[in-house]
């Protein structure tokens, strides 16, 4: 089995390959990669072949940024494209293409990888855990009332005075840069948000609104006309108002754009595909039963490739100690280490001491983003606790300063 690179000669091979792997033809002539194709990195995509040179895995990485709690912005190669022909499965190819892009992560001093996963069974043997969440809240709109006031915030609307933002409805050709910076600024601040790479935007290389695919945008402007936040939709079958996405970090923007939706005229039910779990919108609805969830399921899921330096790396909010037992049964390593916080800061040194918690790199992925309570593993039996108070100790750490969210499809 030979894993190299994808060239320019053999990108087509590498794009067929994948359509075969998941059982589809291509709906576009491979000639000229098609728009999500053209976003791929070539060089870091991976095909694996037979002794004889046939084509029969796929694996491949985008170089985003993703944000930590505490605003920390960090590389984070995101796996995509990971496919094995059906005739060659369950004999290791994807574990060879796994080790390999792990070891070329680590060799370009990336410390974690983060991906999507098609199936929830896959990825945890190779070190990933899932770490961020999505649900679909789906309102009728004869029960949409909200119960706070058209007001800027809502407890303290008087202190902050009324909303004087706007809202904008611009077709999405129509939006110019708007979507792109509003999208950047807002990722900058959201625990788990991946960059969207300024050429996926270029290209329209992905789900919309990165796509041409028509949309209606509710552009939000603060009171000065700067774009602060958007709601992508689209109106389709039995009046059902759909939301791919509605991307701002401040509440009362997110309120506004929620309103602005739900009190759309002809439109029987919403449907925002994407809110974290327990968002606020539900306990705003005047009739809590108005907001009913789906889909709720993991999004992001994230492996550690360097312990000390992840954990260093994100932000930090409660002071405490820790000492973690880590394994990696996939890469053959095992590490403790003693974990301090002090003042926002995270120190991460090797120790002999008796550890706290005993857990798998997946879970400490799980956990890393904060949207994970290390608790809940723990009751799960995932993680070993070896002193009663380490769970709820673990849960006051690890927390994030937002819960951490992920929308961008890869
Ligand atoms: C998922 C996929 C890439 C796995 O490739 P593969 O070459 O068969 O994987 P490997 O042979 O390296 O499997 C390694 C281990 O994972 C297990 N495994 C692989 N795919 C699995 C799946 N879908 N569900 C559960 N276990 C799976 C294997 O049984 C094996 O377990 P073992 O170590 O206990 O023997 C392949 O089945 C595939 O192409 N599926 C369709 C496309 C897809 O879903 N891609 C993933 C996109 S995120």
């Amino acid at each position: 089995m030979e894993i190299r690179p994808t060239t320019e000669m053999d990108f087509d091979v590498f794009v067929d390959t994948v359509h075969a792997t998941f059982g589809r033809f291509p709906e576009i002539p491979i000639e000229g990669g098609g728009l999500w194709w053209s976003a791929l990195e070539m060089d870091r995509c991976l095909l694996a072949l037979t002794s004889d040179g046939r084509p029969v895995g796929t694996a491949a990485t985008h170089s985003f940024e993703l944000t930590l709690p505490g605003e920390t912005l960090v590389p984070a190669p995101g796996l995509t494209a990971v496919g094995v022909l059906p005739s060659h499965r369950r004999q290791g190819v994807l574990s060879a293409m796994m080790r390999h892009q792990l070891a070329q992560s680590r060799a370009s001093g990336e410390f974690l990888s983060v991906l999507l996963a098609s199936e929830a069974t896959i990825y945890g043997r190779f070190g990933y855990g899932p770490a961020t969440y999505t649900q679909q809240l789906t309102v009728q709109r004869h029960r949409a009332a909200l119960a706070v006031p058209r007001a800027r915030g809502t407890a303290d609307a008087q202190a902050t005075g009324p909303d004087t933002g706007s809202v904008e409805v611009l077709r999405r050709a129509e939006c110019g840069e708007i979507l792109e910076e509003v999208y950047d600024r807002y990722r900058r601040g959201q625990p788990g948000a991946l960059s969207r790479p300024h050429r996926w935007w270029a290209l329209r290389a992905g789900q919309p609104p990165i796509s041409p695919a028509p949309r209606y945008i509710a552009v939000h402007r603060d009171a000065d006309g700067v774009p602060d936040g958007y709601a992508s939709y689209s109106i389709g079958e039995a009046a059902t108002l759909t939301v791919d996405e509605t991307i701002t970090t401040d509440d009362a923007v997110f309120t506004a754009l929620a309103r602005f939706v739900l009190e759309h005229d002809l439109v029987s039910k919403v449907v925002f595909k994407h809110v974290p779990p327990r968002h606020p919108l539900r306990w705003q609805l005047a009739d809590f039963r108005a907001g009913e969830v789906s889909g709720d399921m993991d999004w992001l899921w994230v492996r550690l490739l360097d312990v000390p330096r992840a954990l260093t790396a994100r932000g930090w909010f409660t002071d405490g100690e820790l000492v973690l037992d880590v394994e990696d049964p996939f890469l053959g390593e095992r590490g403790r280490y003693l974990l301090t916080v002090r003042d926002g800061k995270a120190d991460c040194v090797p120790t002999d001491r008796e550890p706290d918690l005993s857990l798998d790199v997946s879970d400490l992925g799980s956990v890393y983003l904060g949207g994970t309570a290390p608790s809940a593993l723990v009751r799960a039996g995932h993680i070993r606790a070896h002193r009663p108070d380490a769970a709820t100790l673990a849960d006051a750490l690890f927390r994030a300063d937002r819960p951490p969210h992920c929308l961008h499809w890869f």
